[in-house]
């Protein structure tokens, strides 16, 4: 098992970074920092085998070629997908949702349709749905939830039984760290046929997930919040859905014929990405994936999951604290807000202070509305947090209190 020390060591961000001047960064939830082994991936495609993929006879464009599908393969077997083919590089989570809001704006869903979705979304998972509606007489739905976060099943099931035509759900908040029963979820949907996408951006960084036992119709995720590259992602379609899902994006690479009268597409994930993808992201994200079966995400997990609990144990003692969802468990990230004060006034002093943290809506404006606050305080752990980290990011938030106290006084 490698310690926090080995996996530190993984990061230039420690070593040459502001990670060796003693900045703490806990700004995961919005992107992680990158091991040596996802850069060097990606320079070694750069030097060594530069060339466009799936179109040249020549050997660069052949070991390119064979490198990238090695890299789908990878990405499947990360995700427990048996068919390669089901994994559809995208530049991101926004544009998964997207193409796949394009495309099913083409086939499944019909004017006045109901679209239901959770008060946690992220806009990624939000605006294409809410584009689609207003364009189409739609209808969206709000995911039943207690004001503790919990689902309320029987309100659940009526709206399934009164017509849904796709429920798109995050797994994990991106704001306050609670993932919802995936599991519970996508079972009842099935039981009355109800599409579902799962935005996977935050869970997947923590979890492993295993996508032929879960069995979502759709998931979605970036590359760079699991340690990879920016402008890098994937859209997993079930195997209904592959093929059948109309395209939305075309051109050069996703077609086996065409002519004047009519184009013909191939069938596979190459059908839905059209022109030339990430290369470079694409193996630097396989390579991030297999750091993370390296290290076992899964006794990462536990570690990341001490320091959460950890931090809030320290904030609940703090009498001008404020900690949402408290006591119910997280993954990842943790919101707060300091009584009386903005949320960026206590993020710039953390910054003084060498702590990174994100504030403000984190793009969950509605997330915003339903707690009646304009932004929290948001700390995310990666693998590479350590509770020194934690208890540097305790103190410097003292600090800035005593600071915010005397400014207001
Ligand atoms: C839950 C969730 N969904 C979607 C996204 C969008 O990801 P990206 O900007 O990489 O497309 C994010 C980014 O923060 C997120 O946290």
């Amino acid at each position: 098992m490698a310690s926090i020390n080995d996996i530190r060591a993984a990061f230039p961000y420690f070593s040459q970074g502001p990670g060796a001047t003693g900045y703490v960064y806990l700004d995961n939830a919005a992107t992680t920092q990158k091991p040596f082994a996802v850069l060097e991936a990606m320079n070694q495609f750069y030097i060594h085998s530069c060339a466009n993929i799936h179109r040249g006879v020549h050997r660069l464009s052949q070991s390119a070629s064979i490198a990238f599908e090695d890299a789908r393969g990878t990405t499947a077997q990360y995700f427990g997908v048996n068919n390669p083919q089901q994994i559809i590089f995208t530049s991101g989570a926004t544009e998964s949702i997207n193409l796949l809001a394009q495309g099913l704006a083409k086939s499944h869903l019909k004017p006045g349709d109901s679209i239901m979705l959770s008060v946690l979304e992220h806009h990624a998972n939000f605006l294409p749905w809410q584009e689609w509606a207003h364009a189409h007489q739609g209808t969206l739905k709000t995911l039943p939830l207690t004001s503790d976060f919990e689902i309320h099943w029987p309100e659940l099931e009526s709206h399934f039984k009164s017509g849904i035509a796709l429920l798109s759900i995050t797994a994990v908040s991106n704001t306050l760290g609670i993932r919802l029963p995936l599991e519970q979820i996508i079972n009842m949907a099935k039981r009355y046929g109800v599409p579902v996408c799962i935005d996977a951006a935050q869970l997947a960084a923590h979890q492993y997930m295993n996508l032929d036992t879960l069995q979502p119709d759709f998931l979605v995720c970036s590359a760079h919040k699991l340690y990879g590259p920016t402008g890098t992602g994937i859209l997993y379609l079930a195997p209904s859905w592959l093929n059948s899902l109309p395209i939305s994006k075309t051109g050069g690479g996703a077609i086996s014929k065409v002519s004047w009268e009519k184009t013909e597409y191939v069938d596979g994930a190459l059908r839905y990405e059209a022109g030339t993808p990430n290369i470079a992201g694409v193996l630097g994200f396989a390579a991030a994936l297999k750091k993370l079966q390296q290290w076992d995400l899964a006794t990462c997990e536990k570690h990341e999951q001490q320091c959460l609990n950890y931090l809030e144990q320290q904030l609940i003692q703090i009498p001008e604290i404020i900690v949402y969802a408290q006591g119910k468990p997280k993954i990842g990230s943790l919101s707060f807000n300091v009584k009386g004060h903005h949320a960026f006034d206590v993020g710039s002093f953390l910054d003084r202070y060498q702590i990174a943290v994100r504030t403000g809506h984190h793009c969950t404006q509605p997330l915003m509305t339903h707690l009646n606050v304009s932004g929290t305080i948001r700390v995310s752990v990666g693998i590479y947090t350590s509770q020194d980290d934690i208890n540097a990011f305790i103190n410097a938030l003292k600090k800035t209190l005593v600071h915010l106290l005397k400014y207001h006084a």
